[in-house]
C-alpha cells in the first residue's frame, strides 16, 4: 500500500530550498536585488521567506502603506521561477506604534512595562495590537493571497514570551472561569487552603510574580497553559484574514527546539504544516553524537506533532553568532546536518538568512551570501551542492517515518515536573532523562515518534514513559489497555505522581499506572552529585543480559506487587530491594525502572531487548558504531534509508542485504565507506 502525503505546496512539489530573505534592508541599492535573483538561481534555491520583520517598511506611518517594494520582489520571483513564504510582520512592530499605543508593549512578571525595542515585545491580548495586525494581515492577504509566487504564510516569527499587563490578567481570569466554573472549584484544584491562599473574589487572582505568588503549583501550571492558549489564539487571529482570502494557502509559524513556554502539541493543531528552526552547535566535542541525538529527537518531535512531513524553516548555512563559540561547519557537515532533518521527515531545507546584514546584531550570523557579495565562497558552494542533492530527492517528498516505538512527552508534565519542589531541586533533569532513553533508540536506528497523552498509542509496539510525573487518570487507563492488548511499556521512577491539576494521587504511586506496572513506589530520594548506587541485574533474568550498572541522582524505593524483580539496588539501606521489574498483564508487559541508571550501555541492552522482543524494525539491520545512525522514510513500496555518521571518525558499515541502491551514485551497494561528517542516501524495497 502506497502512503504519501501531498507536497506542502502544489505549486512547488519538490524539495523547498532557500532562506529568510530581507530585501527591505537593501532597498537603497536596487543592484543588490538584481544580484540576489541571479545568486538564488546559482545556489539552487527555489524559495525564500520574506517580510518577517518588515512592518516598518510596509507601514512607515500609521495608516500609510507601502507595498510597491514587495510587489516588485514577488513579481520578479514569479518571473524567475522563485517562490516565497510570505510573512506577517507581527514579530516586531514599528516605533510609531509603540509610541502612540504603549499598551502594545509587554509588561514583565514584575509588572513593569518594557520600552520599545527588540522584537517579540508585544502583548498578545492588547486590543490595539490585535486590531493593527488584523488591518495589516487583511491588506497583505488581499494583495498577495493569489500571487503566483506565494506558496504559503509564515505567521509572525518564533512566538514566545508572556505579558502580565491588565488585559492579560483579565484574560487569564476569564480563561480560569471558563475552565473551573466557580472559585470553589479553582481553590480546590489549586489546593489554596495551604498557607491561607484561598481566593474569594476573581479579581484577587493574578499571574505569578517574583514579588507575589509563585508557590501555588496549580496556579503556575494554569498560567503556563493560559500563556500557551493565548498565544495560539493570537496566531489564529492572525490567520483569519489570510484564510478568508485564500483557504488553500498553508499557514505555519517557525517553532524552536523543545521550546519551554508554549505547548507545541496544542499549537500544532492550529497549523497547516509544522516548521521549525534548528541550530545545532556542531563540533563542540570529538564526536557529535550527543548534539545529533538532541536534534534528531527534535526532528522526531516536530514530525510527530502532525504525523506528517514538516519544514526545516531555518538553519544556518555556516555558523551562528549567538552561541558562546561560533564554529564553522567542517567539510561535509552542511550536507549531513541538512539531510538529518530530511531523514527525520522534513520536506524542506531553509536557512537564516540569504544575505548577511550589514549592521546590527546579526551582521556576523552565517548567510548564503556573505558580505563580499559573490558566489565564490565555501558556504555558497556548500549550499549550491546541497540544492543539487535535494533536487534528486523528489521521490522522498511526502513519505513518512514508520515508527513502531514512541516516547511520551507532554508539555504540562514538563512544566509540572520542573516546578515541583521535590527530590532533587538541584537538578531534576527531566529533559536530559528523556534524551538518555531516546539516545539508545537513536544509536540503534529505531524509528521513534514523540507523542502526547492525547495521541493514539495503539499503532505502536513499544511505549517509553520517562518521568511521566503528571499523568491523567485517562492516560493511565489508555496505557493499561495498550499493555493488555499486547504492547510493551517502559515506565521510570517519578511517574504517575500527580493528576492534571498537579495534585498528588492518594492511592499509591504510580497512581493510575499502579496495576499496569504492578509495583508501589513508596519513597523516593535524591542523591547528591557525588553519590552513586548501582543496579545489579540477576543472572538468568529474562532480559538476557546481566551486570551491575551505575545509578545517580534519583532512587525510588518500590515494592513489587504483581511484578517480577529483574534487578536490585546494590548499596545503601535499600540494597537488595527491587530497582527494575516487569509485570505481565494481558498480552503485554510493563517494565518499571526505579532509578536513574547513568550507563548508556544499560539503555542500549535494555531497549535492544525490548525492541527485539516486540518485533520492532530498525532502519537497517546492521551493526552501527556509536555516533552512526540510520533512519528510514517510506511510501509503503520504497524505503529511503539515510545513514549518518556523527561519530567524528570514519567507518565502514556492512549492509544487511544486497538490495540497496545508492540514490546519488546510482549504483547498488553492500558496504558503505563513511568518512567523518558524511551521510548516505539509499533506496530499497519497503520492509514496512
Ligand atoms: C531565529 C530567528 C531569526 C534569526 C535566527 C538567528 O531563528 O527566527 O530571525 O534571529 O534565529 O539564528
Ligand atoms: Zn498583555
Amino acid at each position: 500500500m502506497t502512503k504519501r502525503y501531498p507536497p506542502i505546496s502544489a505549486k512547488l512539489p519538490v524539495f523547498m530550498h532557500g532562506a529568510d530573505y530581507n530585501p527591505d534592508q537593501w532597498l537603497h541599492d536596487p543592484s543588490i536585488f538584481e544580484q540576489d535573483i541571479r545568486l538564488m538561481k546559482l545556489a539552487n534555491c527555489n524559495v525564500m521567506a520574506i517580510g518577517i520583520f518588515s512592518w516598518a517598511a510596509l507601514e512607515p506611518e500609521e495608516g500609510r502603506f507601502e507595498f510597491g517594494w514587495l510587489d516588485h520582489v514577488l513579481d520578479t520571483f514569479a518571473a524567475n521561477g522563485l517562490y516565497a513564504w510570505l510573512a506577517t510582520p507581527s514579530g516586531a512592530r514599528p516605533a510609531w506604534m509603540s509610541q502612540q499605543y504603549p499598551e502594545v508593549l509587554r509588561v514583565g512578571p514584575n509588572r513593569v512595562r518594557n520600552l520599545h525595542g527588540m522584537r517579540h515585545n508585544h502583548c498578545y491580548t492588547s486590543p490595539v495590537y490585535r486590531e493593527k495586525t488584523a488591518i495589516m494581515n487583511t491588506k497583505i492577504a488581499e494583495r498577495y493571497a493569489h500571487h503566483p509566487a506565494v506558496v504559503g504564510w509564515h505567521i509572525s516569527n518564533e512566538f514566545g514570551g508572556e505579558c502580565h499587563c491588565e488585559f492579560c490578567q483579565k484574560a487569564f481570569r476569564g480563561w480560569l472561569k471558563e475552565k473551573y466554573g466557580s472559585l470553589e472549584a479553582l481553590n480546590r484544584a489549586w489546593w489554596t487552603t495551604f498557607w491561607s491562599h484561598t481566593y474569594n473574589d476573581w479579581s484577587q487572582v493574578e499571574s505569578p510574580a517574583p514579588h507575589g505568588e509563585t508557590m501555588v503549583h496549580g496556579q503556575n501550571l494554569d498560567w503556563r497553559r493560559f500563556v500557551s492558549d493565548q498565544t495560539i489564539d493570537f496566531y489564529k487571529h492572525e490567520t483569519k484574514p489570510l484564510k478568508a482570502a485564500n483557504p488553500e494557502l498553508p499557514c505555519t509559524t517557525n517553532m524552536m527546539d523543545l521550546f519551554y513556554g508554549l505547548d507545541y502539541r496544542s499549537f500544532a493543531e492550529a497549523l497547516d504544516v509544522i516548521s521549525w528552526d534548528a541550530y545545532p552547535t556542531w563540533h563542540e566535542a570529538a564526536s557529535d553524537g550527543s548534539i545529533a541525538a538532541w536534534f534528531a529527537f527534535n526532528h522526531d518531535l516536530f514530525r510527530s506533532l502532525k504525523g506528517k512531513p514538516f519544514m526545516l524553516m531555518e538553519s544556518t548555512p555556516s555558523l551562528t553568532n549567538w552561541q558562546p563559540v561560533s564554529k564553522l561547519k567542517r567539510p561535509g557537515m552542511h550536507k549531513l546536518s541538512s539531510l538529518q532533518a530530511v531523514a527525520h521527515g522534513s520536506d524542506t531545507v531553509q536557512y537564516f538568512q540569504w544575505r548577511k546584514s550589514r549592521g546590527s546584531s546579526e551582521k556576523f550570523h552565517g548567510a548564503v551570501v556573505d558580505h563580499v557579495g559573490h558566489e565564490h565562497t565555501r558556504v555558497f558552494q556548500d549550499v549550491a551542492e546541497l540544492g543539487a542533492t535535494l533536487s534528486k530527492l523528489t521521490d522522498v517528498i511526502g513519505t513518512t517515518v514508520p515508527a513502531e516505538t514512541a516516547i511520551l512527552f507532554d508539555w504540562d508534565n514538563r512544566w509540572a515536573v520542573n516546578d515541583a519542589q521535590g527530590p532533587r531541586n538541584s537538578g531534576i533533569h527531566y529533559e536530559n532523562t528523556v534524551m538518555q532513553h531516546y539516545r539508545a533508540l537513536w544509536e540503534m536506528g529505531v524509528p521513534t515518534d514523540i507523542v502526547g497523552s492525547g495521541d493514539d498509542f495503539a499503532k505502536y509496539k513499544l511505549l517509553l514513559l520517562p518521568m511521566a510525573y503528571l499523568l491523567r487518570a485517562e492516560t493511565g487507563a489508555k496505557i493499561e489497555k495498550f499493555v493488555r492488548e499486547g504492547g510493551t511499556v517502559a515506565v521510570t521512577y517519578w511517574s504517575g505522581v500527580v493528576d492534571e491539576n498537579d495534585l498528588c494521587y492518594l492511592d499509591g504511586f504510580p497512581g493510575p499506572l499502579r496495576t499496569t506496572v504492578g509495583i508501589w513506589a513508596e519513597e523516593i530520594e535524591g542523591l547528591h552529585d557525588h553519590e552513586r548506587n548501582v543496579i545489579t541485574l540477576a543472572e538468568g533474568n529474562p532480559l538476557g543480559f546481566a551486570g551491575t550498572f551505575e545509578v545517580r541522582e534519583i532512587c525510588e524505593l518500590i515494592h513489587a506487587e504483581t511484578a517480577e524483580t529483574l534487578g536490585v539496588y546494590g548499596s545503601d539501606f535499600y540494597a537488595g530491594r527491587p530497582a527494575l521489574t516487569v509485570n505481565r498483564l494481558g498480552k503485554g508487559q510493563a517494565y518499571y525502572l526505579a532509578a536513574r541508571v547513568s550507563d548508556p550501555r544499560f539503555y542500549e541492552s535494555f531497549y535492544g531487548k525490548l525492541a527485539a522482543d516486540a518485533g520492532i524494525r530498525r532502519a537497517i539491520d546492521a551493526a552501527l558504531p556509536e555516533g552512526v545512525t540510520a533512519t528510514v522514510r517510506t511510501d509503503g513500496e520504497r524505503d529511503y534509508v539515510f545513514v549518518m555518521n556523527f561519530s567524528g571518525r570514519e567507518h565502514s558499515i556492512a549492509l544487511d542485504d544486497q538490495s540497496y541502491y545508492d540514490l546519488e551514485s546510482g549504483e547498488n551497494v553492500t558496504e558503505l565507506f563513511m568518512p567523518m561528517n558524511s551521510v548516505r542516501l539509499l533506496k530499497r524495497l519497503s520492509r514496512s
